[in-house]
């Protein structure tokens, strides 16, 4: 059993080629793949695959560099998107202060109401946070985040944050950067977490794994992030990708 936690099928980059990228993840038997929402288009996209592919879940969300294109309409649209089958999460929401893609105060306003519908609708949240470590940390604890489930999405903080996060309930999930050579900060991350509060994921199209580093990422390379944990906490394979796997199942409410 594998689960890629967080992957965008939905992304223009498979709008070609989406058949191929399907047949191999069924060949891999890949168990599970959560298709992740960045704004309303690639929400519905997602929802859409979930409805198509038995393996295929949904989270719905705006993604902070879309923070500006959101409003009132888009947010019961989301609600209402949030309310489909098979659509476990409100994501990918937070704050990203390295691109700075909508303004700070903006992404901000939009990040506390999606975490307000996630509260209302008893979803779990799947977080975004790229160099914004303080405030996304501040705001969780604001809007009472932690009632419901937090999952940190490609992990990128300090060993030190893992473990408050881990305190306050929060699941960490990996992504590809694990198995880039200067990933001393993250593999720290991964010897001081307990495998329980970890999950595995791609973020395909983004961020490849060694040994495809620079090509395009896709679902069926989230073994080679499953294979890394495994050689980083001295356990094997098999373990790390079940284990992983019940994470996500039981993190997302998937039977
Ligand atoms: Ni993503």
């Amino acid at each position: 059993m594998l689960f890629d936690s967080h992957a965008h099928l939905n992304s223009e980059k498979y709008a070609n080629d989406l058949d191929e990228v399907v047949k191999r993840i069924e060949e891999a038997s890949l168990s599970y793949v959560m298709d992740v929402g960045f704004d309303l288009e690639s929400s519905v996209l997602a929802v859409g695959h979930a409805q198509k592919y038995p393996w295929c879940y949904a989270a719905v969300g705006c993604h902070p560099h879309d923070a500006k294109s959101m409003d009132e309409n888009t947010m019961t649209m989301f609600k209402g998107l949030a309310k489909k089958p098979k659509v476990m999460a409100i994501g990918e929401i937070g704050l990203d202060y390295f691109y700075d893609r909508s303004e700070r105060e903006e992404q901000r306003y939009w990040f506390r109401r999606q975490i307000q519908l996630a509260l209302e609708l008893k979803l779990p949240i799947i977080i975004h946070d790229r160099d914004a470590h303080g405030d996304v940390l501040s705001i969780l604890k604001e809007e009472g985040a932690f009632a419901t489930k937090v999952l940190m999405h490609c992990y990128s903080g300090s060993k030190e944050q893992a473990e408050q996060y881990v305190k306050l309930g929060a699941t960490l999930s990996v992504a590809g950067p694990v198995t880039f050579k200067n990933a001393h900060k993250l593999v720290e991350v991964v010897q001081a977490i307990s495998i329980e509060h970890l999950l595995v994921e791609t973020d395909a199209p983004y961020l490849t794994p060694e040994p495809f580093r620079g090509k395009r990422n896709e679902p069926v390379f989230v073994k080679y992030t499953a294979e890394k944990l495994a050689e980083i906490k001295g356990i094997l394979y098999e373990e790390v990708a079940t284990k992983t796997a019940e994470n996500a199942k039981r993190f997302f409410g998937i039977e």
